[in-house]
Parts: C-alpha cells; structure tokens; sequence
C-alpha cells in the first residue's frame, strides 16, 4: 500500500533501526510494538521538526478553500507545511480532515500524520445525556455504549481523539462544568471513567470506530474556590489523593492514550506547570505511557497566573514539567528550540514528548493509512444512523431521576386526560442538547411537546409561559436572564385551570452550565419560580420536570410540588424519553451523583464528609456544634437517592463473619423485594465507614453498587463482598494503606442508607 508521498518515511515504518545513535536518550518501552518504529523516525527529525510534533493548533482557515495569504492563518498554514504541527483540534468532517491530513502527509518532509482532536464529550452529532446525566443512570454498560456510539460517529467523520471523559470530582454545583463530570463521588467516578474510556477506545485503536480518549483536567480542577471556574485550588493531601486523583488512576488503568492538564494553580503551581502532578504521579507512579496535552492556552496562563516571567519560561516549565503537547498557546513552537540550545529543556524532554506522541498515532494506525478516519462514505452511512439515536435514547431514560412522587400524579394516565404543558423549555429542540453538544445541530432534539404528543389519549394545551433567556444563547457567549416580560403568565395560568395535571419543564438552558458558566444562584433562573408559584395557586397537580445541568436549589418546589422530576440536558431523544418516562413506558431507575443542596450557603456539600469533633446537636438550646442557625446540615436530596413508581423493602442485612483479616473478606447480604405494583430497577449501594484512623476517614464512602430489576413482589438476596480493597485509604504521603480497626457498613438505596452492622480488620 502506498500512501506516502514520501517514501523514507514509509519504509521506515516498516524497518527496525537498531543503531545506538546519541539522540537516543529514552529508556522506558512506552509500547514494545513500536518503540524502535518511533525511534527510527525520531533519529530522523531536525530539534524543529520534534518541537513541531507538540504543537497543536486550532482549526484554522476554511480548510476546503482557498490557501490563506496573510495573517494568523496564513502562519499556522506554513507551519503546517514545515512539519511544526503534530496536532489539530476542531477541523471537522472528512473533507476537512483529509485537507489537513494531505499538507502534513505530503507537503512536510517526513510525511507524519496529524492526530485531530475535538471535544466529543456526550456524542457528536446524535448527541447523548450530559456526562453528569449519564452518571445518574448508575449504568456502567449504558455509560460505556454511549462513549462507544460517541467515538464512532466522531471516527466515521476524521476524528481519532477526543478530550473527553472530564473525570473531575466536584463537590460544588455552582461550577458550570459539573455537567461535563460524573458528580462528587470518586468510586462512582472511577468507575465510569473506566467505563468511558474503554467505550471510546474499545479493545484495539486500530478498530476504526474507536479514538483515543483524554483523561481531564489533571488535577483539581473541580475544586476550584466558590465554583467559579478557572479559579485557584487549595486542597490537602487527604482529599487530593482520595478523591480527586483516584478517577484519574482508574482510566489509567483502562489504558486512557492522553492526559489533558488544566487550568487551575494547585497549592500555587499552575497544574501545567506541576512535575509532581505530571512526572511524579502520572508517568512516574502510575507509568503512564500516553502523552499530555495542556488545556487550551494553558501554558501562557502560567503568566497571569504569576507562575512564569514571559512565554519563553512558560515553554520551559511546562515542558520540563511533562507536558508534551502545546494546545493553542503557541509558546512550544516559538520557544522550544531555543530552549533545548540554550540548555534549559534537555532535549532527552523533547525525545520523551515526541517518542509518547508519535507512539499514540501508531497505535491509532496513522502511519499505516493516515487516511484511515478519511471515508466519506462511512460518514455519510455513520452519521446519525438508527442504531445511534437508540442508544441515546436508551441513555437518556436511564439518566432520568425521580425525586418526588407524593400524589402519584405520575405515570400519567395515557388517556381521558387534559394535560397543560408548560415551560419555554418543553419546546426547546435545542437546549436539551446542553453544553459541549459537539456538532450536534442547532434545535436538532426533540422537545417535550414534540415526545409528549406521540402519546394520543389525552389532550395536551402547550403554553410557554415565560422566557427563559434573551435571544439565542450560544456556546462562547453570554447567557443574558434579565427577563421581565410576565405577559405569558396568564394564557399559563388559564392552561392549567382548565387541566387535569399540569407539567412544567423548568430550569436552565443548555448553555447556562459547562465552562465559564458558574453561578452564584441555583435557583430556576429568571422568572421561572415566579411562574411556577402563580400556576401552582390556579393547579397544585404539578409534575415539574427540571432541565439542567447541575443539582439546583429547588426548596419551595420541593415543599409544594408534588411530582419532581430531574430531566438533566439529555441530548437528541430527550423528548421521547421524557415522556416515556412521564407515561410508565420506563419506569424512572435514575440515582443521583451528586447532591441537591438546599440552599447556596451550604455549597460544598456532599455525603463523603469528615465528621468534626462536635458533629451533634448537644442538647436543645446549646449553640456550640457544627452548624447553621438559618439552614440544616443536610443537602435536599443527598447523592445516591432517587425514587421509582414502584416501591423497594430492604430487609435482613446479614454479615458472614464480624471480622476479617489480610487477603480474607466479609460477605454482606441483604433481601431487596419489590413491594410496589410495577417492575422497576432498585441501584443497592453499600457504604462503609472506617471508625477511627491515622487519617481521619469520612462519615461513609460508597464501596460497591449492584442493579437489580424485580418484578411486583419477587424478591431477591444481594451479595457483596469486603475486603481490603474497601477499607483501605491513601494517607497523606499518597501511599494506599490498609488499617486495623472498626468500622461500619450501610446498605441501601441512597447514601442515607439505614441498615447497618459493624465489622473489623485484624
Ligand atoms: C477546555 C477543555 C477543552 C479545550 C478544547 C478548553 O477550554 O477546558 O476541556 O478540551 O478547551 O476545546
């Protein structure tokens, strides 16, 4: 097969150079297949053509089109064709790629293939639940599918990488970005940072419907001061170590190809500038063998940040730190190679960048056909096809939380009903496909009304009662909610007199959460409470469906709606699943990953504590514990919790021995009947607490889940298992250390879980 126009570079592919040439400073194997392959090449390349290598540009010009004459364009596009640039990111579609792909191919003199990366974080174009969504599913195979759907229609149109999973743990809602993660619990979390690797990747990169994946933002980033993004992080080692950097090992382990830094300082050094995070930990600890790229312009940020002195010092910290691809920030292709002469970056640095990156686009089989992601008529067939809008679908139900259900208003009846259905966003075919939606298109999903009305036995008034924003929100811009229009009110009110039950579908739009949108309010933005409480004193019978991207603040619903729903943004099917969901067609199993606060001022709050030392109430009038004299302790609704239309009885928790010791276990089992009317999925969580330790542990940590769908009245016994790997903790030199002690264990259907039985490790 000949695809290069230059031949040295095909025939190196296929030959082993064996020579022991001065350049060759890297010891470690990074992939045995092709270590000597990458090392061939590496000999080949002038310091210029390495430094090129970790370069990654944003799409550039109108690639299809005319060459671009002057400018920015016209200087990335001569870098291009000098072999500067290893790396695109948002060039999309097969006609764009191979343009790019071609220059690099057969326009530079070594002929090495760009790997293109974009952002296809829940789908590409048929666009899944946000991650955050998805995460309330539980659903580990639902988690990995939805990944797998993901990469391949992104693979079938010139994508090979994606910067995706975010395996940020975020205890604050007011971050825009929790939508992008899987919520505040780092065993959930890994778990589905597994999984979504491994569905991205699948078994063989070759495969062509698979791409690499991007573990992010190393590290912290989820915990940056009050929510607001971009913000400084300050943690200590405990937290650092237990429940931010466990996600991040988990998809190490899936054999994640690429690591992406982030924005934030850590303790005060800029994570694209920190070695211990990137060498000591990440290549070093847990050996990874993928590359890095730093987060968009990251490595100029060191400057504001007041890290670095000027762009050159940035290049040279971020590069001796370990990190070995320059996204956007231009300072590795102006600076590197002056760096490495001057002796400031060994150029052993630049080999060890080169050699991981240059490994990946082997592996992703770019030397073997550049073009491989390049068929246009695999995407015309891929994109959108049946097979992907059932996943979603399917996705999408089993993201859905029930919250609350106290008049059974829901399932609604499927006939002899007059339902108002109220809200801008139960029309919106844009909003539920949320931030980071890809290239999903504009107003390409289908809205409440449109789910709603597949359902032809009752009659349906829709009435959009108050808007949400102002114009058109889009992906890099504003959010504007000053809305003060109430004129819609009363046709809303009117609806719902007339009707039996009313469904609102409130919350935020699609692009009032993911990056730069933080918040300072988690309230139903703009007039939305208003007019729930005005349509409420007309109908109290209100199913509120709520649309967003993170838990919101929703006390007075809670306290007088009687049916709430947690609808998330869930992408290209959210209207039919919605209303299968408002109709029985699925009954809800949705559990959530992250706690709804009850009010701003109680933000972080999340189960996974630490107590204090006065963690109760000491007697009734006594002020002196930890507390709030104007709220409770307590979120709304804690993480792990969410209902079903029928009913679950845990019973007979049972313990086969009250200790174990190294290498032994303790089996837990616990009888789950369905004491409802329907058949529903029940998520049975089992936490533990450690009692007392050389660090003190948190109050419970969720350690295993199951899944189980009963039948109306079948039962069934559930069997965990503890062992050591459930009791031990990372102490506060990051080292994993399994104690002797006591502890507890919870089982049940939320991090509430109320049975309990104690057990020690000897
Ligand atoms: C985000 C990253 C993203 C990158 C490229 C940055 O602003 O923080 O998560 O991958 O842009 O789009």
């Amino acid at each position: 097969m000949k695809l290069y126009s230059i031949p040295v570079l095909a025939l190196l592919s296929a030959v082993l150079f064996t020579g022991t040439a001065q350049s060759q400073t890297i010891k470690s194997s990074l992939n045995p297949k092709y270590d000597s392959k990458v090392d061939s090449i590496l000999r080949l390349m002038t310091l210029d053509e390495k430094v090129g290598q970790m370069n990654q540009y944003n799409g550039f010009w109108e690639v299809t089109g005319p060459v671009p004459k002057e400018g920015d364009a016209a200087i990335k596009y001569e870098q291009l064709r000098k072999g500067l640039v290893g790396s695109m990111l948002n060039v999309n579609g097969v006609e764009n790629v191979r343009a790019v792909q071609k220059i690099a191919v057969e326009e530079t003199r070594l002929g090495i293939p760009l790997i293109i990366g974009y952002d296809v974080v829940h789908g590409y174009k048929t666009i899944s639940p946000i991650p955050l969504a998805e995460a309330a599913s539980w659903d580990l195979e639902a988690i990995r599918k939805s990944a797998e759907v993901a990469a391949a229609e992104a693979a079938a149109a010139g994508i090979n990488w994606t910067f995706a999973p975010m395996v940020d743990i975020s205890r604050d809602a007011r971050w825009g970005r929790v939508m992008e993660g899987a919520g505040e619990d780092p065993y959930l979390g890994s778990k589905i940072a597994y999984a979504r690797v491994k569905g991205f990747q699948g078994d063989d990169l070759k495969d062509v419907n698979t791409i690499a994946a991007t573990a992010k933002h190393f590290a912290g980033y989820g915990f940056s001061e009050s929510g607001r993004d971009y913000n400084t992080v300050d943690v200590g080692t405990s937290t650092l170590y237990n429940d931010i950097l466990p996600p991040f090992e988990a998809t190490v382990e899936a054999d994640v190809k690429t690591f992406m830094n982030s924005f934030n300082l850590l303790n005060g050094i800029p994570a694209t500038g920190n070695s211990f995070l990137q060498r000591e930990i990440l290549k070093g600890k847990w050996a990874f063998k993928g590359f890095i790229v730093s987060d968009w312009g990251s490595i100029g940020e060191m400057i504001p940040h007041g890290f670095a002195k000027d762009g050159k010092q940035a290049a040279e910290l971020a590069a001796n730190a370990g990190s070995d691809m320059d996204m956007e920030s231009r300072l590795y292709v102006e600076h590197l190679t002056a760096l490495v002469n001057e002796g400031k970056v060994k150029e052993s640095v630049i080999d060890d960048a080169v050699r991981r990156i240059l490994t990946v686009k082997y592996e992703l089989g770019l030397f073997d056909d550049p073009y491989r992601y390049c068929d246009e008529n695999r995407e015309r067939t891929e994109t959108g096809k049946p097979a992907f809008q059932d996943a979603v679908l399917d996705m999408a139900k089993k993201s859905v939380v029930l919250l609350k259900n106290e008049k059974q208003l829901l399932p609604l009846k499927k006939s002899g009903m007059k339902i108002a259905l109220i809200g801008q966003l139960a029309a919106d075919k844009d909003s539920p496909l949320g931030s980071w939606r890809a290239l999903g298109a504009p107003n390409s999903a289908v809205s409440v009304v449109e789910g709603m009305k597949a359902y032809q036995g009752n009659s349906l008034e829709y009435v959009e009662g108050v808007k949400l924003t102002e114009g058109t929100p889009g992906f890099a811009f504003e959010t504007k909610i000053n809305i003060t229009d109430r004129s819609g009110f009363e046709a809303a009110k009117t609806a719902a007199r007339n009707a039996d039950v009313v469904v609102m579908v409130l919350g935020e739009h699609g692009f009032q959460s993911g990056e730069g949108r933080s918040r300072a309010e988690l309230d139903l933005p703009g007039l939305q409470q208003e007019l729930l409480e005005e349509v409420y004193k007309v109908n109290p019978n209100i199913v509120l469906v709520l649309m967003n991207g993170r838990p919101l603040v929703i006390d007075w619903a809670v306290a007088n709606i009687p049916s709430i729903v947690v609808g998330w943004h869930l992408g290209t099917q959210s209207g039919n699943a919605l209303a299968q969901v408002l109709y029985g067609d699925y009954n809800p199993s949705g559990k959530l990953p992250m706690s709804f606060p009850k009010n701003v001022g109680q933000i972080p709050v999340y189960y996974n504590h630490k107590s204090t030392g006065r963690p109760a109430n000491p007697g009734s009038d006594l002020v002196f514990w930890s507390h709030y004299i104007d709220s409770p302790n307590e979120p709304m609704y804690p993480f792990g919790y969410g209902l079903s239309y029928t009913s679950f009885e845990y019973s007979n928790l049972k313990l086969n021995s009250e200790s174990f010791a190294k290498d032994g276990s303790v089996t837990v089992t616990i009888d789950l009947k369905n004491t409802g009317s329907l058949t529903g999925k029940e998520t049975v969580q089992l936490y533990i607490r450690d009692l007392y330790a050389s660090v003190a542990r948190p109050v419970r940590e969720l350690k295993d889940f199951q899944q189980v769908e009963l039948k109306a009245g079948e039962s069934k016994t559930l069997s965990f298992q503890i062992t050591e790997k459930s009791i031990g903790f990372y102490d506060n030199e990051g080292k994993w250390i399994v104690e002797p002690g006591d502890f507890k264990v919870f089982v049940g259907g939320s991090s509430k879980a109320t049975f309990e039985a104690g057990f020690s490790f000897q």
